[in-house]
C-alpha cells in the first residue's frame, strides 16, 4: 500500500476470515523478512490497525522500537527525528498509559506536541470531529493521534484529512499500539513469538486490544487461546484462527503466556454475567489458579487493571508480571511508530 493510499474501516467481526492460505503466506512472509530484513520497507501514511499489517510490517516495527528503547537507555533519550512537526494528542476518551507515552515519544523525537482535552473543547460545543481535525489540519498538524469510542474513527479521519492518522483505540475494534507493544515485550521476554501457547483471558467480545492482539500474535505464528464468560467469548472468534473455551484450567495449564483483560463496562450494554463476584470466582488470575501454570508463565495486562477482579493483587505485583515493562515498551514502540509514519526509514537510520 502506498503512503497515499487510504485504508478502508476494518470489516465486522464476522468478515474477518483468517484462512490456511493467508497463514500460510503469512508464514512465507515472515521467512522472507528473516532471510532479508534489508529489502522490508515500511511505506505507510497511517498506522489505523494491525490486521492490514504483514507480519513483516510488524516485527520492522519491532526492530524500529528495539534501537529506540536503546536510545532510551542513553544519558540523552532525545533524537531530532520528528524536529518542526508537529503531533495532537486527540483522545475523545481517557487515557493515562496511551496518552502519556505518545506525547513523551513526541517529545524524545523533538516534536512539538499539544494534548487536546475533549471536555474542554468545541466537541462540547457540537462541532463534528471531522471539523475539529479539519482545524487542527490547519494547524499544520503533520500527525493526530486519534482515541475514539467510534469503530473506524481513524480511518475516517485519514480520509478527510491530509495529516498521518494514528489509531489509539477505536471502540471494541483495535488498538495497535498496545499489540505492537505486547508483541515486543514477548519477543524480548521469551526471544520468540512463533509457536508460544498465548492465553488471553477476560471480556473479549468489546476488547480492541484482545482483537489487534489476535491480529499481531496469529500473523507471528503464536498459538492464541481465548477464554472468559461465554458471553464475552463469542465462538465466532474461532474464524481469527484462535482456540474458544470457557475452561480456565484448560486455557492456562499450557500456557506461555496469559494476557488478563479487565471488564469493558464501558462498552457494554446490556450485563454480560451475573456479577464481579461470580466472574472473580469462575475467571480471575488467583492463586490456585496460578499454581496450575507453568513455572516460567509470564503474566501480562494492558492495564487499567482492576485488582482483586481478574487478577489477584500479589500476582499483579508478582516476579512472573511484566504489566510495568509493557507500559515502558510502549515508549519505544510510540516512538517507532511516530518515526515510521513520518517517513522514517528504519532502525539503521537512528543508529546512524
Ligand atoms: N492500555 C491502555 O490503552 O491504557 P490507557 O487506557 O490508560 O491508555
Amino acid at each position: 500500500m502506498s503512503r497515499h493510499e487510504h485504508q478502508q474501516p476494518a470489516s465486522a467481526l464476522s468478515e474477518n476470515r483468517f484462512t490456511a492460505e493467508q497463514n500460510h503466506n503469512t508464514l512465507s512472509g515472515r521467512a522472507r523478512y528473516f532471510a532479508s530484513s534489508t529489502r522490508v520497507t515500511w511505506n505507510r501514511k497511517h498506522l489505523l490497525d494491525i490486521q492490514s499489517l504483514s507480519a513483516e510490517e510488524i516485527l520492522f516495527v519491532l526492530d524500529t522500537a528495539k534501537t529506540f528503547k536503546a536510545v532510551g537507555e542513553r544519558a540523552i533519550k532525545k533524537v531530532p527525528a520528528l524536529r518542526g512537526k508537529t503531533v495532537i494528542n486527540l483522545f475523545v476518551e481517557p487515557s493515562t498509559r496511551t496518552r502519556i507515552s505518545f506525547e513523551l515519544a513526541a517529545q524524545r523525537l523533538t516534536a512539538d506536541v499539544i494534548n487536546f482535552s475533549a471536555e474542554a473543547s468545541s466537541l462540547k460545543k457540537g462541532e463534528t470531529l471531522k471539523d475539529t481535525a479539519r482545524n487542527l489540519e490547519a494547524l499544520n498538524a503533520d500527525i493526530i493521534i486519534i482515541r475514539h469510542s467510534a469503530t473506524g474513527a481513524p480511518h475516517f479521519l485519514s480520509r478527510v484529512v491530509g495529516s498521518s492518522i494514528i489509531n489509539a483505540g477505536d471502540g471494541a475494534h483495535e488498538h495497535p499500539t498496545q499489540a505492537l507493544l505486547d508483541v515486543f515485550t514477548i519477543r524480548e521476554k521469551k526471544g520468540r513469538i512463533e509457536g508460544l501457547n498465548v492465553t488471553i483471558l477476560g471480556d473479549i467480545l468489546y476488547s480492541r486490544v484482545a482483537r489487534s492482539n489476535i491480529w499481531a500474535l496469529t500473523k507471528l505464528g503464536a498459538k492464541v487461546t481465548l477464554c472468559g464468560p461465554s458471553t464475552l467469548v463469542p465462538k465466532v472468534f474461532e474464524q481469527l484462527g484462535c482456540r474458544v473455551t470457557y475452561n480456565v484450567q484448560e486455557a492456562i495449564e499450557n500456557a506461555d503466556i496469559i494476557n488478563l483483560l479487565r471488564i469493558q463496562h464501558e462498552r457494554q450494554r446490556a450485563s454480560m454475567f451475573p456479577g464481579l463476584g461470580e466472574y472473580t470466582a469462575l475467571f480471575s488470575l488467583n492463586k490456585a489458579r496460578l499454581a496450575l501454570t507453568k513455572p516460567d508463565v509470564m503474566i501480562m495486562h494492558p492495564g487499567p487493571i482492576n485488582r482483586g477482579v481478574e487478577i489477584d493483587s500479589e500476582i499483579a505485583d508478582c516476579g512472573r508480571s511484566v504489566i510495568l515493562q509493557q507500559v515502558t515498551n510502549g515508549l519505544a514502540i510510540r516512538m517507532a511508530v511516530l518515526f515510521l509514519v513520518s517517513g522514517g526509514k528504519g532502525p539503521q537510520e537512528i543508529s546512524a
